[in-house]
């Protein structure tokens, strides 16, 4: 696996993600996707949909606000228990996360360091606070569903969106932001089958990270023990991954019991039972929740298919996420015909696919600029494309070459994609 500045100098190199606010020397915790980490974060968040929403009858799809008022925070517990103990060095005014060192002294200067005291990572603005957590969203729409869309148990509510957490020591690259997107669904069940849903997403996570190219040996399990896991859980397994600054975690399933619509029913006094259809029984459920962290993904990825040939850098990215599906080149720049040939083959792909064109510097360098970049197939249009109208169609993986009609390039990716 490449070190993690190897990542870094690629994804600004190439695109994918640059250093937030640069221009003005940056700001700590946020992180930019350029062209093509929007191209791949894009992608990764449609898997996502398709893979956990998309393609189950039972799931529900939401987009709710990033803003929510204190009483949402009040009643879910993050007002009171969303906080890392954090210590300042009384000399250099650093801080850091107590519980992410054990010394006495500042890392950074020796100097003394103050008691550690509990700091809550939310952001407040003038009426309301930023949500640290997208579930909030799920659980306060948890009865507009029931009453719109009748669902039955089990049955989930899913979402992709942005959380803001004030990290008390931002790092890591993508790691530890203070500003970041999640997908994840709250899992509605009877309190019986709990455990049973528990070991499905427990399985679907792993066929997830299978799906996304992430390096599956490197990715285990770990039981968090009670005293650490979040307020609201009862049971939590990380998935930790081997970063190359320590195993840490990328995703999490927990079980929240029914913590968090008890606490809302209570607060809000609105009553947000189910009613059994068969049995007209009225309780409240039990949420299994599979969390996933989109920077922590893309980071993972990219460490997974990075790979060295050499002087050539490969991102063997599984083409459904590859920023582009396709990148096409004329044999030569300086011949109208091949040039004007190539760009129309271009614009046709571009409908169906993502799709790049290059015509400078030669094929081979062209090639393997495409392969650091992890576009799974180059098509080049030769003097042979103009007399027959095939081209060549070279794999990024294999290296091997096959010539295709043109006019067929369509259906072949779109199997290839399927
Ligand atoms: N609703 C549950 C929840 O938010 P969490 O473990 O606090 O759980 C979920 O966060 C996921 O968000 C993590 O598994 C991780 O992938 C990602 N994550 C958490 N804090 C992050 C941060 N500061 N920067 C980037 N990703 C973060």
């Amino acid at each position: 696996m490449p070190d993690l500045e190897t990542i870094v100098a690629l994804a600004k190199r190439r695109g994918f993600v640059f250093p937030s606010s640069e221009l003005y020397g940056g700001l700590a915790g946020t992180w930019d996707f350029g062209p093509l980490g929007a191209e791949l974060a894009h992608n990764i968040k449609e898997l996502w949909w398709e893979h956990f929403v998309k393609s189950r009858e039972e799931m529900y799809g939401l987009a709710s606000s990033i803003l929510m008022p204190e009483a949402v925070w009040k009643a879910s517990g993050h007002l009171e228990g969303f906080a890392d103990p954090l210590a300042e060095c009384k000399k250099c005014k650093k801080r850091f996360r107590a519980d992410e060192f054990s010394g006495k002294k500042c890392p950074e200067c020796a100097g003394a360091l103050s008691e550690p005291k509990q700091f809550n990572l939310m952001f407040k603005t003038e009426n309301s606070y930023l949500r640290p957590e997208i579930a909030q969203g799920m659980f306060v729409n948890f009865k507009n569903v029931l009453d719109t869309m009748r669902p039955t148990l089990p049955f989930g509510i899913a979402q992709i969106g942005r959380a803001f957490r004030n990290e008390i020591a931002p790092r890591d690259f993508l790691f530890r932001v203070r500003e970041f997107d999640l997908m994840e669904f709250e899992y509605f069940v009877k309190e019986s089958e709990w455990e049973k849903y528990f070991e499905k997403w427990r399985e679907e996570i792993w066929a997830w990270l299978e799906k996304v190219g992430i390096d599956k040996k490197s990715v285990h399990e770990l039981e968090v023990p009670k005293e650490e896991r979040a307020h609201y859980s009862r049971r939590t397994i990380d998935f930790e991954f081997d970063f190359p600054f320590g195993k840490k975690e990328l995703y999490g399933l927990a079980y929240r019991g029914d913590y968090d619509l008890t606490q809302h029913m209570k607060h809000s006094g609105v009553d947000l039972r189910y009613t059994d259809s068969a049995s007209r029984e009225k309780f409240i459920p039990h949420v299994v929740e599979p969390t996933f962290g989109l920077g922590r993904t893309v980071l993972a990825v990219l460490l997974s298919v990075y790979r060295e040939d050499g002087e050539r850098v490969i991102l063997s990215l599984p083409p459904k996420i590859a920023p582009y599906k396709v990148a096409v080149f004329p044999l030569v720049s300086n011949k109208e015909n091949l040039v004007s040939k190539a760009r129309e083959i271009y614009n046709e792909l571009r409908k169906h696919f993502t799709a790049a064109f290059d015509d400078r510097g030669n094929i081979g360098k062209r090639y393997y600029s495409q392969d650091e970049i992890g576009t799974p197939w180059c098509v080049t249009i030769d003097y042979q494309t103009l007399e027959d109208g095939t081209v060549t169609v070279r794999d990024r993986d294999s290296g091997s070459q096959v010539r295709h009609p043109a006019a067929e390039l369509d259906k072949y990716f779109s199997e290839k994609l399927s």
